[in-house]
């Protein structure tokens, strides 16, 4: 019985503009990717962590991450990652040695999630639900849009109610063998999804919903780096 945490950390970051790979810019002067290792590591179930690196770059974030100290007992494999982000948490999958019985899977974009985030979503999977995922209620209305004409507004076409809504974040927590199911199952029919809970969902899987938290926020655009360093100074304060 042990659980790992698997952080894709091989997207560009090309959202956020040029420079490096998102994972490796610098938050507080530390890597994103090292605060993201740290805040797996620093949980108490956490006892193996498996970072999936840009496809060319696992040398150069193997040393980067044998430079940082990280709490103790934690063991981190680097591998490479893929073309998405489906492709990169599946190598992360392949690597997890055969005691590993759950995994979380989190996002290197979102460094500053803080350790009992990480741990209700360990006590849910602990209880007995195949999958977890930090969700928090949305503060702006969601509208569904439909193909317009070329060049003109969007039609709304739905409004869903927004307090059955929720905004979910990682690390999302799943039982290991379910995990590579809908892995399998999905690359099999060749489609996609934008969050691994997504395809334990179209298993018929219940996935559920624990608190998430407003530090748990992805930096995607350059705004959210100046929401990023805020929050790690006013911790340091
Ligand atoms: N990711 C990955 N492999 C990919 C694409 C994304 O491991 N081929 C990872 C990213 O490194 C990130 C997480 O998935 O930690 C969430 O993706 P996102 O925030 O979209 O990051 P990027 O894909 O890097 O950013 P963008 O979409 O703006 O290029
Ligand atoms: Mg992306």
């Amino acid at each position: 019985h042990r659980t790992a945490a698997v952080i894709p950390a091989a997207g560009r970051g090309v959202r956020l503009g040029p420079g490096a790979p998102k994972a490796l810019r610098a938050l507080g002067g530390t890597p994103m990717l090292v605060h993201a290792v740290r805040a797996m590591a620093r949980s108490r179930a956490v006892s193996l962590v498996v970072v999936v690196a840009p496809p060319e770059g696992a040398a150069e974030v193997r040393l980067l991450l044998d430079e940082h100290t990280l709490p103790d007992r934690t063991e981190v494999l680097v591998v490479p990652g893929g073309e998405t982000r489906q492709e990169s948490v599946r190598a992360g999958l392949d690597a997890l040695p055969a005691d590993v019985t759950s995994v979380l899977v989190h996002d290197a974009a979102r460094p500053l999630v803080p350790v009992d985030t990480v741990d209700s979503v360990v006590e849910a999977l602990r209880a007995g639900a195949p999958a977890v995922v930090p969700g928090l209620p949305l503060a702006d209305t969601v509208k569904e849009v439909g193909p317009g004409a070329p060049g003109r507004p969007e039609p709304v076409v739905a409004t869903p109610e927004r307090a059955r809504l929720r905004a979910v974040q990682t690390p999302q927590g799943f039982d290991l063998p379910t995990l590579l199911r809908a892995h399998a199952e999905i690359a099999l029919a060749g489609e996609g999804a934008t969050d691994d809970a997504g395809m334990v969902e179209r298993l018929g899987v219940t996935v559920v919903v624990v608190p998430g938290h407003d530090e748990a926020f992805k930096v995607t655009r350059p705004l959210d780096l100046v929401l990023a360093e805020a929050v790690l100074a006013r911790r340091r304060a």
